[in-house]
């Protein structure tokens, strides 16, 4: 009997398994598993980390250290388009660092979409800019900041949104 053999089938565990993963194949559109293999010590660890992190699972991730990776190979390409964030602390008192730090980002009018000025206390203050353009451009325009006597903290964060 048909019905009698769809019944047995459905009971048959690996094809329960088989139909369930076919399923996830069709409903993730464009998902793609893979197996990785790796050390126990080292999965235990992974497995630490992305827990503090607050993954729900490896699978995230591991799509976000892949997205990482690619993010920061794509960087090093000097004529790609990139966003980024430059963070600095410094002390405003500090020889003419604020009238420097105007003449650079005044030579960079194309790159800086906002910057953000905070007084943090009497001395320090927090600036970001956020920026927009080629990655040389961007790159170069922080070495120029971060250079500048002055700045105890400096620090570019690149990213795209083509990932
Ligand atoms: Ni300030």
């Amino acid at each position: 009997m048909i019905r009698g053999t769809i019944i047995s089938f459905a009971d048959n565990k690996k094809l329960k398994i088989v139909a369930r993963i076919w399923i996830i194949r069709v409903t993730m559109d464009n998902i793609k598993r893979f197996g990785v293999s790796i050390e126990p010590d080292l999965l235990k660890k992974f497995d630490k980390l992305i827990d503090e992190e607050g993954y729900e699972n490896r699978s995230e991730a591991i799509r976000d250290l892949i997205r990482n990776s690619l993010i920061a190979t794509k960087k090093h390409d000097p004529e790609s388009i990139a966003m980024g964030t430059l963070t600095m602390i410094y002390d405003h008192h500090t020889g003419n660092l604020t009238n420097r730090l105007l003449k650079i980002q005044h030579n960079h009018t194309s790159e800086i979409l906002t910057t953000t000025h905070i007084h943090l206390d009497h001395d320090n203050c927090l600036e970001v800019l956020i920026l927009k353009g080629k990655t040389k451009n961007i790159q170069k325009l922080a070495d120029n900041i971060k250079s500048l006597k002055g700045i105890k903290h400096g620090e570019l964060v690149m990213t795209t949104s083509s990932y």
